[in-house]
């Protein structure tokens, strides 16, 4: 299951790419944001049967988790302001510090890979 999670976010991060350049470039998006939002629930699905599948779920579970609905709460930010011509700096950062804390914690979390020990 570890591996639906992480191949779903990072088909996310793909798509997200392609609409930033898309909107860079002034296309319509309509259509890769559909399919980025299929993602999300892939995500959020996938992540909430890891959480269950925890035997006794610890603090950093709960963690994981809404970090987790965060994350996907930026990419919208992200496309959202963008969409109207609003600044976007802010939530880039803030973007890049959730999603580094989200690697750190999936990959040092008990289940599947443990890339950092
Ligand atoms: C875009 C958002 C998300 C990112 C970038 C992310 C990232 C990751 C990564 C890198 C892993 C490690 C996978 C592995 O070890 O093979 C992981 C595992 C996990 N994720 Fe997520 N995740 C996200 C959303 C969520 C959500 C929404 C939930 C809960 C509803 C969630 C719950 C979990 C759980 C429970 C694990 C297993 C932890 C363990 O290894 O013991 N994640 N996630």
């Amino acid at each position: 299951m570890t591996h639906v999670h992480l191949t779903s976010l990072v088909l996310s991060l793909i798509f997200l790419i392609i609409i930033v350049v898309m909107q860079n470039k002034g296309k319509n998006i309509r259509i890769w944001h559909m399919v980025l939002r299929a993602t999300y629930i892939l995500i959020i699905v996938t992540g909430g049967i890891l959480f269950f599948a925890a035997y006794s779920i610890p603090l950093s579970y709960y963690l994981k988790a809404i970090l987790g609905v965060v994350m996907i709460g930026l990419f919208e930010m992200v496309i959202v302001r963008k969409q109207r011509e609003k600044k976007t700096d802010i939530i880039w950062i803030a973007f890049s510090i959730v999603l580094v804390i989200l690697f750190a914690l999936g990959f040092t979390l008990p289940m599947g890979f443990n890339l950092i020990k």
